[in-house]
Order: C-alpha cells, then structure tokens, then sequence
C-alpha cells in the first residue's frame, strides 16, 4: 500500500502539491469519528514510536500529537528541552542522534530556530514532522484551518481569506500563505507596517496573496477572517507604540466582522490574547471556529502519523536517511521578509 505521498517526513507546507495537502486532509477526515467513539483507540501504529521532542511551550500541538499516537495505539515518548541534557550543552544534532539509536519511528519536533527540523531529515531514519519550527513554518497548523475551513465551507478554491496581525513573526501565516495559494484562496494579510511588510505578498510565486495596509480593507467581503496571536515578548523591539493602540486600530471585533461577508467565520491559531487581536465577543461568537480548529488538530495529526509512521503500509525504519537535498531550504524566507532579523522563539 502508498502512503499517497512524495515525501517521508513533513517539513512544512511549501515542499506539498495540492494533490498531497488533499490527501492529509481526507485521511483527517476519515480519522475525526475516532474520537468520538467509547474506545478512542484503534491499532493502525501499534508497535510504533514516537517521540514529541518539544523545545518551546505548546499546548494545543504537543498535547494533541501525544493524543494523537495514542489513539493509533503508538508507544509516545514526551521530551521536553528543559528536561533534556539540551540544558547540559548537547547539541540538537546529538540529541537527535542519541534518539535515534533508539530506534523511534517519527520525531515531532518544535524549535525555535527555522530549519530545525530540516537538519534532523538529514541524520535521522525516523520520520520528521515540524511541529513548527521557529518564524518559518507550522504545517500541521496549516492543514487543521484547511480542514476547518472546507468543513465548514465545502471548499478552499476561491474563497477570500483575511489574515490578520503580526506576519512577521509567524509560521501560521507562512504555512497558511503556501497552502491557501496552492488550493486556490484569495489571502488578504494586514497588520502594521512594522509587523506586516508588503514583501510578504511575494512569499509565493503566482498566488493570489496581496498585503493591506489598514485591517478593513482585507476584512471587506472575506468568507474567512484568520487572526494571528501578537507576540507580547517580542514588543520590547518596539514594534507597536502599545497593545492597547493595536487592539484599537487592528484588532478583530464586531464591527470590523461586520466588513466581512455575513456568513465569514472567525479563526485563531491559539493561544488568544483576548482584548488585544480578538474581542472576547468575536472569539465566543456563533461565528468563532476556534474550538473546532483544536479538535480538527487531533485528526490532522492522527493523519500525519498515520500517513508517515508507517500505518498506510509503509515502513520508514528501513529506508535510508534521506538525501540533504530532498526539501528546501527554508531559511531565506524566514529571516529576510521585512528585513527584519526574526528572533523566532514561541512564534504561533
Ligand atoms: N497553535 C499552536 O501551535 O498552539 P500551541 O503553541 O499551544 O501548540
């Protein structure tokens, strides 16, 4: 049996074809009835590893990666950096190394630095899975919007979608930037000038992606207006004259909703700072999808491991480590848009 993929690990959303986003997407689908069973567990990894290996805080991805192995029936190891012998000085390549003599099936991995993930590709024989590595990408992310938006939308072909706040830093907006495009939405990004630079709308080539100065102008008409988290630790740089100037100016609430088309759905990718990007009243409202984007990451990531674990036939234990020129790179991308020097960590 084929995993129905081009490619052993998921680094992130550029390297996929809109055949592949669509195949996770439907493998999702089929796995989101699991959790809704008494016995939330079925044996597609049985006798499988894997390991969550997370060096930044998490709790929607690393909890629902966990979850996820589990109810595959996989043997799930959680390593966190604080503690690991990270604090020892090993370095991530060592780590990696140690971890693999182990002989893990997949290692999920979140960094703070873009391209983390890529380096681990090329010394391990597990499978790698970016569980968002630094301002590059977050694909997981990516897909459970896609899954949330085609459930509720039936389709992401020539839907208008508004991406809202600090670009800069995010790999959400990265990731969503690659697949809305290769799935054929429209994406509107806004945010201030310092957080979102108009080079942004040439992150992909031939795609339907346009940078907006004020927030309403890429609310207007969308059918789905995505808002991103403002990284508070980051606004000792100088970004925002205040948090409480941002909520005024860019920040989702009602009345800017009401720019949007009247059946548009809300999203954010958590974790919220509710009064600042989203009023509370747009985030509890009959439009938020917010929940069912955590709920829909469990069935993305059941389809990731599923996928590239081996449960679809394949057995990535035995293949060689991979060739370094097998992905791209993804540094360029990271750290040049906005000529901005990206210090990357905690970047959802
Ligand atoms: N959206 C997201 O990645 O959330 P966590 O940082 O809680 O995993």
């Amino acid at each position: 049996m084929k995993t129905g993929l081009t490619q052993r690990h998921l680094l992130g959303i550029r390297g996929l074809s809109a055949e592949e986003i669509t195949h996770f997407l439907d493998t999702a689908e089929s796995f989101r009835e699991i959790s809704g069973r008494e016995i939330k567990k079925v044996p597609a990894l049985r006798g499988r590893t894997v390991i969550n290996l997370f060096f930044e805080p998490s709790t929607r991805t690393r909890t629902s990666f966990e979850i996820a192995g589990k109810r595959l029936s996989a043997d799930v190891v959680n390593i966190s950096a604080s503690a690991s012998s990270v604090t020892k000085g090993e370095t991530l390549l060592d780590t990696a190394r140690n971890l693999e003599a182990m002989a893990p099936d997949l290692i999920v991995i979140r960094h703070p630095s873009a391209g983390a993930p890529h380096q681990l590709a090329r010394v391990c024989r597990a499978a790698i899975v970016n569980a968002g590595d630094g301002a590059h990408e977050h694909p997981t992310q990516a897909l459970l919007d896609a899954l949330t938006i085609r459930q509720r939308k039936g389709k992401l072909e020539g839907l208008r979608v508004a991406i809202l706040g600090d670009l800069l830093h995010s790999r959400v907006a990265r990731s969503n930037a690659h697949l809305l495009s290769k799935l054929g939405a429209h994406v509107a990004l806004a945010g201030p000038g310092t957080l979102a630079p108009p080079e942004f709308a040439t992150l992909v080539e031939g795609a339907s992606l346009r940078v907006e100065r004020r927030v309403e102008d890429a609310i207007e008409g969308a059918d789905v207006v995505m808002v991103l988290r403002i990284q508070r630790e980051r606004q000792d740089k100088a970004f925002l004259p205040s948090l409480r100037e941002y909520a005024v100016h860019y920040g989702l609430n009602l009345k800017r909703l009401e720019l949007a088309a009247p059946d548009a759905i809300v999203m954010h990718p958590g974790p919220m700072n509710r009064g600042i990007e989203i009023a509370s009243d747009v985030a509890d409202g009959a439009r938020s999808l917010i929940l069912d984007q955590v709920a829909n990451g469990l069935a993305v990531r059941m389809a990731v491991l599923y996928l590239l674990g081996g449960g679809a036939g394949t057995t990535n234990t035995s293949s060689p480590p991979p060739s370094a020129k097998s992905e791209p790179e993804p540094l360029t991308e990271a750290v040049t848009v906005g000529g901005a020097q990206t210090d990357t960590s905690n970047a959802t």
